[in-house]
């Protein structure tokens, strides 16, 4: 079986950028900032984003384009015989737990596209959206059905490839999100009331930070960046020999830390212009972004546009996290896509399902103190994802080594890579992210 590649460097950019940008920069970011107090959660994360996150994206993108396989595969490829092919099944696991939580968020997403329709975002009492929010995410049959909708249609996605799936889809939709959250962002600046808003996002208050606070920033960075769960390795894996991974990583970070800083713009003024708060929770997008909607001209037409946004970035995202299941069945069962698709996302579902009831009927059903939702999310996020970076770094650091690392990073010395940032930026693997990395986890953990 033929391997399939991205077509071009566009290609490979907007399908990584697609995987990064999601609903962990415009539904998961601005809530945890507005329950870690702000702008010192930001500040973290923007630290956490650059000085741990990429040493660790250049690592799973080098593991995937020298393997040219699977999460699972690369690693038993890369090295043969060992016990390394458990960090890929950790990103396996992972990346399916994320997407069990993720596709009901992305049911929210479609439920509300079709609430715009119907112009049903013309009130602004807190407590009629409160309650509106409560009970589409509440009930029994209409969220899983959503959900179903949402996982079928990325499944339609991953099921036509590589190149005529997720990289043509993920041209024409990233671009599009792009300017659409702009203009949404652009209104909720211009609001009357929005500087305490803004303040918010750009004036640190440290004392706002615990050690929970450094430790969500931290799944916040990984999450956001699509990372430690095989999903940068599995696309790496499609990438041409001359592509250049440093440039494509950073270029990735950028527009991820971009759109999520816009999102908080799009998000917190009309928190505070309109006195909700910014501590609400993972409802907090569906219940302020209504307000704006109702009180200006146009805005019904923004309501739509709004929720098609998160629906875009929803779905390049969670196609990233199916691919990484699909991959992985697909070779080492050597078994048709089409099979691997349908077998995937039936397994996701059955977990979708729990999270979806654990919004309602379900919500007294508690893991270690949390629902089936919050559990996947916090299991994904601030365990599996930091843990399987950790483990990324100390394989490309002591067990590739530095000579592979240089190779592949220079395309064989064929690009030009200073040598102090190589020098850095090999230190940094070996020694500063996994040192990091378990000391946030433990401090966290314990
Ligand atoms: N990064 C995406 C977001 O911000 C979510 C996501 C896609 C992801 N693929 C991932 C998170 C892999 C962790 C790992 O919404």
């Amino acid at each position: 079986m033929g391997r399939e590649n991205f077509g071009n460097r566009f290609g490979v950019l907007v399908a990584m950028a697609g995987s990064a940008v999601g609903l962990g920069n415009l539904w998961r970011f601005p809530y945890l900032a507005g329950t870690n107090g702000g702008a010192a959660f930001i500040l973290l994360y923007l630290v956490f984003v650059f000085i741990l996150c990429i040493p660790v994206m250049y690592s799973e993108f080098l593991i995937g384009r020298r393997s040219g396989a699977n999460a699972i595969g690369a690693f038993k490829t890369l090295a043969p015989g060992s016990k390394w092919g458990i960090v890929g099944l950790l990103g396996v696991l992972a990346s399916i737990s994320i997407l069990a939580f993720y596709s009901v968020v992305g049911g929210w997403t479609i439920d509300y596209m079709v609430k715009a329709f119907q112009f049903r975002f013309t009130v602004t009492d807190n407590a009629v959206l409160e309650g509106m929010f409560a009970e589409s995410i509440s009930s029994v049959y209409e969220p899983l059905l959503y959900t179903a909708v949402f996982l079928a249609l990325t499944a339609f996605v991953v099921l036509a490839g590589v190149k005529n799936g997720i990289e043509k889809y993920t041209k024409v939709m990233m671009p599009l999100l792009f300017l659409l959250v702009i203009i949404v962002a652009i209104r909720s600046v211009t609001l009357p009331g929005a500087a305490a808003g803004i303040s918010f996002l750009f004036k640190p208050d440290f004392s706002a930070i615990t050690t929970d606070t450094v430790l969500d920033a931290l799944g916040q960075a990984f999450f956001s960046l699509s990372l430690g769960c095989g999903c940068v390795i599995t696309y790496g894996s499609y990438v041409k020999k001359d592509e250049h991974i440093m440039k494509t990583s950073a270029m990735t970070a950028a527009a991820d830390t971009l759109f999520a800083l816009i999102a908080g713009l799009a998000v917190m003024p009309a928190v505070f212009a309109f006195g909700i708060s910014p501590s609400e929770g993972p409802g907090l997008v569906f219940i302020t972004l209504p307000h704006i909607f109702a009180q200006i001209p146009f805005g019904g037409v923004l309501a739509i546009l709004f929720f098609f946004i998160l629906f875009i970035a929803a779905i390049t995202s969670s196609i990233s996290l199916l691919e990484v299941v699909v991959a992985y069945l697909s070779e080492e069962f050597r078994i048709k896509r089409a099979w691997s698709v349908f077998a995937g996302v039936a397994g996701v579902a059955c977990l979708s399902v729990l999270c979806s009831l654990s919004q309602g009927v379900l919500a007294d059903v508690r893991i270690f103190g949390l629902n089936f939702f919050d559990f996947f999310d916090k299991l994904s996020a601030n365990i599996f994802m930091p843990l399987g970076g950790f483990l990324i770094v100390i394989f490309v650091g002591y067990k590739l080594g530095r000579k592979a690392f240089e190779s592949e990073l220079t395309n064989d010395g064929k690009l030009r890579v200073a040598t102090w940032l190589l020098n850095f930026t090999f230190f940094s693997i070996k020694y500063i992210t996994p040192l990091a990395i378990g000391v946030i986890m433990l401090n966290g953990l314990l």
